[in-house]
């Protein structure tokens, strides 16, 4: 067995691989700053005593939102004047509740260790944020508070409602808003004063270009690892894929960080195209564990019949015929009705009971949505017209993860209001399958945005 020292002596191309993590703000953020003036703009009545403007940030995942945000707010605190600011990652702290408890308890150390009801904690702020008594005379103070990921609040009208109202009832001093998201469509389930309040000034981050994602790229290599250990060719790789996909620069990061891991691995001196492209697809199925571990029961349920199916298609091929009776074997997809046959037997087998085929035609949807199966519909020459489908993912993996897993072998989840057999989407309108509510969309670019 190796010893700590052991490892610690290994040769590494990294100098600093936190530099590499997604949680890593960087010093200089490229290719923001006419981001950063507008946010800037946006705040800064607040240190001059005067209210400032709500902000509304939204854009795709990776556009450097949440890190600008921080960089511009870790400035305005810098300039020690009673205006405050309080980060609240909404994903934690997901009600009116937890928001104001998280603000109070952030400006005002003592309430830390107490369980307030909310009208005390909203007293307590409001209290605070009237008077200032570190200053002399004391006065009010201008609060701006983040709500970064608005749209995971459960109550969002409630809470934009109390935070607008405290300006009501507040004589001098305000409290603004910064809401961040990355989705876009929960806006239109908000009341239209909510909306108003919280839109008061928009700004969009675009998704990052290859060349933009280069320079990033390049600026974080040579903070992270040893001189010349990043190729270029790694580099322009990396940018180009994600550019390709979505833009997003924790992915860019997530694939660098990953190929020096592979080098690491295999003693090379050097990162290139090759560890770039490993480490997409290692990188790829990280994230598809991800999104499969999340999906309801029988989503899983039918992949599965897809992963076992392949799997076996894939065994017979290998037992028997020539070569080219192999490839075409590996290669073949799968029927809809096969599939289907293969789910009923694992619902039985997993004692769940089966969705009819209305309900399993909407699983395959949010399935191939997901980039976790392909689909085409058969052309003429098949009997009938069916659906065709591939395993997006290697189906052994796949298999393996929703095996390992606790959502198919435990009990099947109550509130999900579908009939065993019977209805089907267009039955109960719109809703999505499943439990009754969307599979939690992968973070990252499997998913088509
Ligand atoms: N302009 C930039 N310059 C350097 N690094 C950047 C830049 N933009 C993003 N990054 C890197 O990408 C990571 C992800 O950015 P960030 O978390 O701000 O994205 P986001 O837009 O908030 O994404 P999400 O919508 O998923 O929350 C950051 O930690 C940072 O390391
Ligand atoms: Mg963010």
């Amino acid at each position: 067995m190796p010893t700590f020292d052991d490892i610690l002596s290994t040769p590494t191309l990294f100098t600093n691989r936190d530099v590499l993590s997604p949680h890593w703000v960087p010093e200089t953020l490229l290719f923001r700053d006419k981001e950063i003036t507008r946010i800037m703009t946006a705040v800064a009545p607040a240190l001059t005593d005067e209210r400032s403007r709500n902000l509304f940030i939204y854009g795709k995942t990776g556009t450097g939102k949440t890190c600008t945000v921080r960089k511009v707010m870790a400035e305005f605190e810098a300039r020690k004047s009673s205006a405050r600011s309080c980060y609240i990652n909404c994903r934690m702290y997901n009600s009116r509740y937890r928001v104001i408890q998280k603000m109070a308890k952030d400006f005002i150390p003592e309430l830390d260790r107490s369980g307030f009801g909310l009208n005390t904690l909203y007293e307590k702020l409001m209290d605070w944020v009237a008077s200032d008594s570190t200053s002399n005379p004391p006065r009010a103070r201008r609060v701006v508070v983040i709500l970064d990921e608005v749209d995971m609040v459960r109550d969002l009208d409630e809470l934009l409602y109390t935070l607008t109202r405290m300006n009501d009832d507040l004589q001098g001093g305000s409290v603004s808003i910064i809401g961040i998201t990355n989705k876009l469509s929960f806006k239109d389930a908000l009341d239209p004063r909510s909306k108003s309040s919280l839109c008061e000034t928009e700004m969009l981050f675009t998704p990052y270009d290859t060349e933009q994602l280069r320079q990033i790229l390049a600026n974080r290599a040579s903070m992270g690892f040893k001189a010349g250990a990043v190729d270029d060719s790694a580099i322009n790789l990396a940018a180009a894929i994600t550019a390709g996909e979505t833009g997003d620069a924790r992915y860019a990061l997530k694939l660098l960080l990953r190929a020096g891991e592979l080098a690491d691995e295999k003693h090379l001196a050097r990162i290139t195209h090759n560890e770039v492209e490993a480490a997409r697809r290692s990188v790829d199925v990280d994230l598809a564990a991800e999104t499969i571990s999340t999906l309801p029961v029988h989503q899983q349920l039918v992949l599965l019949a897809v992963c076992n199916l392949s799997l076996e298609g894939q065994r017979y091929a290998r037992l028997g015929g020539s070569p080219t009776a192999s490839a075409a074997h590996e290669e073949r997809p799968l029927m809809s009705g096969e599939v289907y046959e293969e789910y009923s037997r694992l619902c039985r087998h997993y004692r769940k009971p089966k969705r009819s085929a209305r309900w399993y035609r909407e699983y395959l949807n949010d399935l191939e949505m997901l980039g976790l199966i392909t689909t085409v519909e058969s052309g003429r020459g098949m009997r009938g017209h069916t659906r065709l489908i591939q395993p997006g993912y290697s189906p052994s993996q796949m298999k393996r993860i929703i095996e390992a897993g606790a959502t198919i072998s435990g009990p099947d989840d109550p509130t999900s209001g579908e009939a065993p057999e019977a209805g089907g989407p267009s039955s109960t309108g719109p809703g999505r399958p499943g439990s009754g509510k969307p599979p939690a969309p992968p973070k990252q670019s499997i998913m088509a945005w």
